[in-house]
Parts: structure tokens; sequence; C-alpha cells
């Protein structure tokens, strides 16, 4: 085991770190105890071909270009991801004043499909973080009488609904507002990672 950037346990990182790692790893730290230095847009394409975009928590990385979201299989995002893979993550680290935007491929992990894995990730959540998988189908009319928990239990059974999200990561873009003028830059694994400078 190993600590993803932001402190999130993850499998042992393999392959060598692309160089836009340690630059996205320091500004996680500079966001200090920030919970909101873990949330990302993610983007993908609407089964109508229009772009959507929602937050969600950064988990961890499961190797040195590949990172993971969780989330409920019940969703829209995950029927979209299940139809085309393609989509982009947004970063932002205010006190930084820098943007990342991720773009990749995403791969869903099932609880049928590799019930240990979730299992793992699923009892790494807090009691809290766990409730929401314990809740009536998202998007579905409002049910006032459905049991919505506010804890879940470590020991409560695995839902088969749980769902991991792994980005592989084609393309990383960092915009830099610190300096005068903004430093952007590209990288892409298809290059190896070799740093591009873009115009801002
Ligand atoms: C701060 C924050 C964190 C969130 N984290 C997650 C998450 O980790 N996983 C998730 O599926 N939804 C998360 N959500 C909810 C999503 O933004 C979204 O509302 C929900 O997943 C339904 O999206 P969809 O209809 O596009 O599938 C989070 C929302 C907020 C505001």
């Amino acid at each position: 085991m190993t600590e993803g950037i932001s402190g999130a346990i993850t499998e042992p990182i393999t392959g060598a770190i692309p160089p836009w790692r340690p630059l996205l790893r320091a500004a996680v730290q500079r966001e200090g105890r920030s919970v909101a230095a873990r949330w990302v847009q993610l983007a993908t394409t609407g089964r109508d071909g229009a772009p959507r975009v929602r937050t969600l928590v950064f988990r961890g990385w499961a190797s040195a270009d590949q990172l993971e979201l969780f989330s409920d299989q019940r969703s829209e995002k995950v029927t979209e991801l299940a139809n085309d893979g393609a989509a982009e993550l947004c970063w932002l680290f205010p006190k930084a004043r820098q943007q990342y935007r991720l773009r990749g491929q995403v791969t869903l992990i099932t609880a049928t499909e590799q019930p240990e894995l979730c299992q793992q990730r699923w009892q790494k959540l807090s009691n809290t973080g766990r409730a929401v998988w314990g809740w009536p189908t998202p998007a579905d009319p409002l049910d006032s009488t459905a049991a919505f928990p506010d804890q879940l239990a470590e020991t409560a059974p695995l839902p088969e609904h749980f769902v991991v999200l792994r980005l592989q990561v084609i393309s990383v873009e960092r915009l830099n507002l610190g300096p005068h003028p903004h430093q952007r830059a590209r990288w892409s694994a298809d290059t190896l990672w070799q740093e591009q400078p873009l115009n801002p």
C-alpha cells in the first residue's frame, strides 16, 4: 500500500510517475486541509450527445496514470460511461491558482466483476461516505417514504450498485495563473509525457 497524492491509500504505484503528477501533488498540498481539494468535475457525453458535468470525490491513484472515483451504477453518468468511456476531469486549485484538465478513458469496475477490490474500497469509506449507496435510485422522483440512512457501518454488505470508475489518463493540461504571463502546458501519453508549453 502507498499514499495517493492527497493522502488517499491506493495500491502500489507501478510504472514511472509522469512529470505532471508531482506538480498536481504540490497544488493539492497547497490547499491544506480543505476537503474541496479532492473535488473534481467529471465531464462525459450524454446519451443525447450533449455534454454533462458533475462533481465527484477523487479517491486515489490506482497506478501512475490511473485515478479512481466511486459512484453508483444506477446513476446516469455510469450509463453514459458504459456507452462511451471518454471523459475529462477538471480539477481547480484556488490557492495555487491552477487548473488541471485530465482527459482519458474510464473503465467501470463493478462489485460483480471484482468483489474483492470493491469490498476493499467500500470499507475504506467513512460511515457517512457509505450512506449514499443506501439511498434509493438516484434521479428517480423523490419517494418521501423511502429510507435515506445517514450512516452505513463498515460491516454493511457491499451494495451491488457500488462501482469504481478508473480513469486511464491520456493527456493532461495545466494552466497556472500565478506568473505573468500565465503558464499553460500539455503532456500526452503518446509522446511519453513530454511537456509541451502552450500559449496561455
Ligand atoms: C462535493 C460533491 C462531491 C460528490 N462526490 C460524488 C462522488 O464521489 N461520486 C458520485 O457518484 N457522486 C458524487 N457527487 C454527486 C454528483 O455530483 C452527482 O450529483 C450525482 O452523482 C449524479 O450525477 P449523474 O446524474 O450525472 O450521474 C458529489 C457531489 C458533490 C457536490
